[in-house]
Parts: C-alpha cells; sequence; structure tokens
C-alpha cells in the first residue's frame, strides 16, 4: 500500500535528510489520565540540529534547490523559528550559504527571546540573520526575502527562496506524504484519530492527503496554533488542491476531513495560556516527554481538550504528532518560570 504514496513522490527531487523512521511509544500514563488509548509519534526525533517536523519537508525544499543549482538558501520565519534553525541546519550539512529573515510575530517578548532558544542555533550553525519587523505578512516577507536574494545574485551567488506565502506549490508537505507511508509500513495506524498542530497548514494536510491516499478513514485533528479555525480550514482546503496538483492526481480527501479546532488559541500565536501551560507540564511529569511551548504543547492542550468534553471519545486510540520545537523552551523561559510558579487548575476541571 505504501507504494502508492512511494509512486506519487518519485518525481520529486528529494534530498534524505531523515534516514530511520521514528518510533510511535505508547503514553501509557497521560492516557490512563486522560481516559483514551495514547501514543505518541516521535517526529521530535528526526535527527538534524534538535529536528521536528521541518526536516520531513525540508528533504523536498533542498532536493529542488540542488537540482536548481543552488549555492544559497533563504528563508523567512518567526523570531523563534524551527523551520529557520533547521534550514540552517540542512545548509550548512549541505554546504550552502543560509541567508534567514526573522519576523517579529509574537509581542511583548524579552530579551531572552530574541537571543536564546532557536536564535542561538541559527547563530551557532552559521545563518545571516535579517530583522523583518512589519509583523506578520506572509506576502510581504517573500518580497523581500527575493530582494535579499536579487542583491546576492548580483554578487555571484545562485540563491533558492524556500517560499513562506500560500501561494506556492506545497513541496514541504510531500515530506508528510512520506511520513503517511511511514505510519503504514510501521502498523501505527491502528488508531481512531491523530491529532497534529496547524500552523502553515503544511503538515496537517501532507498527512491527511497521504493517510487519504493510502485508503485510511481514520480522523486527522488539527490543533489551531496561529489562526482560527475556519481561516485554518479555508487554507487547508487550498493546500489539499495544490498538493493534488502538485502530484498530479485527484484528491482522495473529502468534504469533512477537514477536522480543525480552535479552543485552545487564545491569547494568539506564540503565547501561552493556562491549558498549554498545563499540558506542557502534564507531558514532562507524567511521561518524562517534552513538548514545546508554541506548537506541541498547544496541540496536545487541543488533545485534552477533546478528550474532556467528548469530542475524542473515552478510551478511543489517539495518536499524538510530536513535531518537535524544542529549542523554544529555552527562549520562554520568563513565561515558563512565571507559569511554573502558579498551581493551574485546567481549565475544562483535568486535574
Ligand atoms: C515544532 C513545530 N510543530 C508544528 C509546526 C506546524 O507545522 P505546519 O507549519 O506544517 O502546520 C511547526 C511550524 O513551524 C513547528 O515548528
Amino acid at each position: 500500500m505504501s507504494e502508492t504514496i512511494d509512486a506519487l513522490l518519485a518525481p520529486f527531487p528529494r534530498t534524505s535528510f531523515l534516514t530511520w523512521s521514528t518510533p510511535v511509544e505508547p503514553l501509557s500514563r497521560l492516557g490512563k489520565h486522560l481516559e483514551i488509548d495514547l501514543r505518541v509519534k516521535r517526529d521530535d526525533l528526526t535527527g538534524l540540529a534538535f529536528g521536528g517536523n521541518k526536516v520531513r519537508k525540508l528533504e523536498f525544499y533542498f532536493g529542488q534547490a540542488l537540482k536548481e543549482g543552488a549555492d544559497t538558501v533563504l528563508i523567512t520565519g518567526a523570531v523563534q523559528s524551527n523551520y529557520v534553525r533547521v534550514v540552517a541546519a540542512c545548509a550548512a550539512r549541505l554546504g550552502l550559504e543560509c541567508h534567514v529573515q526573522l519576523e517579529e510575530r509574537v509581542s511583548g517578548q524579552d530579551d531572552t527571546y530574541r537571543s536564546s532558544g532557536n536564535v542561538l542555533l541559527d547563530d551557532l550553525l552559521g545563518a545571516h540573520r535579517y530583522a523583518f519587523d512589519v509583523g506578520e505578512d506572509e506576502e510581504g516577507a517573500d518580497a523581500r526575502l527575493h530582494d535579499i536574494a536579487a542583491g546576492l545574485s548580483q554578487r555571484g551567488r545562485r540563491p533558492y527562496v524556500i517560499p513562506l506565502s500560500p501561494k506556492h506549490p506545497p513541496l514541504g508537505s510531500l515530506g508528510y506524504l512520506a511520513c503517511a507511508a511511514e505510519l503504514m509500513r510501521q502498523g501505527a495506524l491502528d488508531v481512531d484519530q491523530i491529532v497534529v498542530p496547524s500552523g502553515s497548514g503544511l503538515t496537517h494536510s501532507g498527512l491527511l492527503f497521504g493517510l487519504r491516499a493510502l485508503g485510511w478513514k481514520g480522523r486527522v485533528i488539527g490543533i489551531c496554533v496561529r489562526r482560527s479555525a475556519s481561516a485554518q480550514a479555508e487554507r487547508l482546503a487550498r493546500h489539499i488542491d495544490r498538493i493534488a496538483t502538485l502530484v498530479g492526481t485527484s484528491s482522495p480527501v473529502k468534504d469533512g476531513d477537514i477536522e480543525v479546532f480552535d479552543d485552545v488559541l487564545s491569547p494568539g500565536y506564540g503565547q501561552l495560556n493556562d491549558a498549554v501551560s498545563y499540558a506542557l507540564r502534564l507531558a514532562a511529569r507524567l511521561e518524562g516527554l517534552l513538548v514545546d511551548p508554541v506548537y506541541t504543547a498547544r496541540a496536545l492542550a487541543g488533545l485534552i481538550a477533546c478528550s474532556g468534553d467528548g469530542r475524542i471519545p473515552k478510551r478511543s486510540r489517539t495518536l499524538f504528532l510530536h513535531t518537535g520545537g524544542l529549542p523554544a523552551l529555552f527562549a520562554y523561559e520568563r513565561d515558563l518560570r512565571a507559569q511554573l510558579g502558579r498551581a493551574t487548575p485546567h481549565p475544562t476541571g483535568h486535574r
């Protein structure tokens, strides 16, 4: 069955960064606490420079960059972007120059946020950093990155821009078609639902597309980390159409397959709330499992909320996709310490 995906991916140039299948592990103590059968797919262990979901996506962007003869890559991300950090690592591994634009997306952050965590690693990995202080503006950020690329071309470099705006072909989502095939090969699809963080939506849409292409009928539940459920659902539908065009097949995704919840999103991207900080501590203290403050703790908070109110039925089998992001823990030290100092009861009544 997984050959279906292999055939869809075969035409695309790909650079291999991930040389193993990430493990699937039981989360027995956390599952017991939530009264569900819970497992985790450890995509935080994709390997390169603290890993995460971006490693899978970048196999395809770097494949294309190398095919085009690039010697330099450029990318935009939030100040604490995991994507940017992994791009810097991939570029270093391949001997390419790396230019990164850090977008001011989260207000009220301190100096540690601006210098520790992923930013420290970007510097360590040798990336050239630029600030984009306009705030969130995907197309504006892409335009500015193309200006930087044009300047580099004039100096004789051969730049490749990894785009931010969703108008571009969703190459990165192919990494999650590959992950769907990996889950099938691992025998890990004996679950009722898979819960994923949904940000740019490339992970969520790629996984959903891949799983449906394989004929898997379970639910893929996206927890919004960045925008409202209605905006995210529209974005995911567009991604799905673009993936179908990219791989040259009709979409196997049906109306109703796109499921997203945004009830733990407030106050917004990259900002802790009680549910997120509770999820982070619960995973750490019941499983010794670390999740990050921006993506995976929020996704886990969404999973906890869904298991508390029946959106995830009691005793059902649930796979949580851990997409990494752990260096950001250190950038959020101030906020995490403030939360650690409080005995926060969970908003939906979980202990
Ligand atoms: C650790 C981590 N998890 C999840 C996501 C969300 O993935 P996507 O942007 O594909 O929706 C990101 C995106 O930046 C991330 O860095």
